[in-house]
């Protein structure tokens, strides 16, 4: 029996490794352990609620705006006990959070075998996203299995160096998680509301955002309310206390927008395949919406994730309040251009990325006994 041991921390870490919990614990021959960090509480329990899975430890390490420095630090310590409790054959973590990061070095100190989800995504950038594209090199340093999502992921792997033996391209994980979750005929009070006009669905959570452009990305939002009067917008907002301030004081009386807690995962998926368009800096939306054909404007200045692009589906507005109003009218006006865009394409693999997953994981883990 080999034990693989599945840590995370936050919302879209857990969205994406549900779906390989359960695959894995289908196996005769493997056995799952889920430990939660904690980095994120309400929304992360969230997601495990949709999917039905409970973990086997939930460090709990969240507080509120907590810095980088005490995250990091708190995961270290605590998930080092996991470690010693557990003596897994190989931790698997995902993608760029502070979780992974710290769960990865812990791991590597105890010389077990990391296998990283969603590896090689990059802007090359290293403070942008931050401290996301620090945290996933720094994974990939010392990682021994990199599963790409896509070929592109896979060539900056083989750029940087790492064995073409060690790097599997499954696609993402996130086209198997919607397959749980969309379904043709949802409805709710929310799309009630929505109904007869062009839905716009916004969420914003960045780091590097929150101090300086967020405010005015908020105000263009509020711009383009006034000045359309067919659209509304949902607006299922992070938990991070320094968005929630600010939302409050920019959308204060401002009725075609709703401002509500965050969705679950059902919900957000059927909503994200009623809208018209989706405004976001979130990387997980920006893989979906391909696969839904929703065209989405991009709230950050780059992306390590260029598959939508490529397809057109995705744009990237940037973060000035000139540009995101230019590409949000643009999109409300020319409905040309804006069928050019609603295309429903999958860069992102076939939905069994897990599947994949799992198989190199058996044949990797069955040499090693
Ligand atoms: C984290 C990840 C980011 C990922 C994002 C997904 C890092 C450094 N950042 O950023 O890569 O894209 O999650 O959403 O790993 N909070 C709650 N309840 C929750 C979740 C958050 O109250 O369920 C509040 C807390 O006050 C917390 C704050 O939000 O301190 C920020 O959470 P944190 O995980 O530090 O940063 P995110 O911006 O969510
Ligand atoms: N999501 C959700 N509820 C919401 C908003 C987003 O379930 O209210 C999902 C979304 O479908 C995607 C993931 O959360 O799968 C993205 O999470 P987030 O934007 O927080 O993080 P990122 O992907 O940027 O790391």
């Amino acid at each position: 029996m080999k034990k693989i041991l599945v840590v995370f921390g936050t919302r879209p870490e857990a969205i994406k490794m549900c779906p390989l919990i359960i695959k894995i614990r289908e196996q005769p021959n493997m056995e799952c352990c889920v430990c939660l960090t904690g980095q994120h509480r309400e929304m992360l329990l969230q997601v495990m609620d949709s999917f039905g899975i409970i973990e086997d430890y939930n460090l709990n390490v969240m507080k509120e705006s907590q810095t980088l420095t005490f995250l990091t630090g708190r995961i270290i310590s605590e998930f080092d006990k996991v470690l010693i409790n557990e003596h897994p054959d190989l931790v698997l973590v995902h993608g760029d959070t502070t979780s992974s990061f710290a769960a990865s070095l812990v791991a590597f100190y105890h010389g077990i075998s990391i296998g990283h989800v969603e590896a090689g995504l990059r802007t090359y950038n290293i403070k942008l996203p931050f401290p996301e594209e620090f945290n996933r090199q720094a994974i990939d340093l010392i990682g021994d299995m990199y599963f790409a999502p896509t070929n592109s992921a896979k060539l900056n792997l083989i750029k940087e160096g790492k064995s073409s033996e060690n790097i599997f391209v499954t696609g993402n994980t996130v086209i198997d998680a919607l397959q749980y979750t969309v379904k043709k005929d949802f409805m709710d009070e929310n799309l009630e509301w929505a109904k007869g006009y062009r839905l716009i669905m916004l969420t914003a959570h960045r780091r590097e955002s929150i101090d300086e452009k967020l405010e005015g990305i908020f105000e263009t939002v509020k711009k383009l309310l006034r000045e359309f009067d067919d659209i509304k917008v949902i607006f299922p907002i992070h938990k991070n206390p320094k968005i929630r301030k600010l939302a409050s004081i920019v959308f204060e009386n401002v009725d075609s927008i709703r401002i509500i807690e965050p969705l679950d995962v059902i919900k957000f998926h059927n909503y994200m395949a009623k809208s018209y368009l989706i405004l976001t800096d979130s990387g997980g939306i920006q893989e979906e919406a391909p696969s839904l054909g929703v065209p989405v404007l991009v709230l950050r200045d780059v992306t390590e994730r260029p598959e939508g692009i490529e397809a057109g589906v995705v744009k990237l507005a940037g973060t000035s309040e000139e540009m995101v109003y230019k590409a949000t009218k643009e999109l409300l006006t020319n409905q040309a251009e804006y069928e050019k865009m609603r295309m429903a394409v999958n860069p992102y693999g076939d939905g069994k990325a897990s599947e994949y997953i799992v198989d190199a994981l058996k044949a990797r883990l069955s040499k090693n006994r």
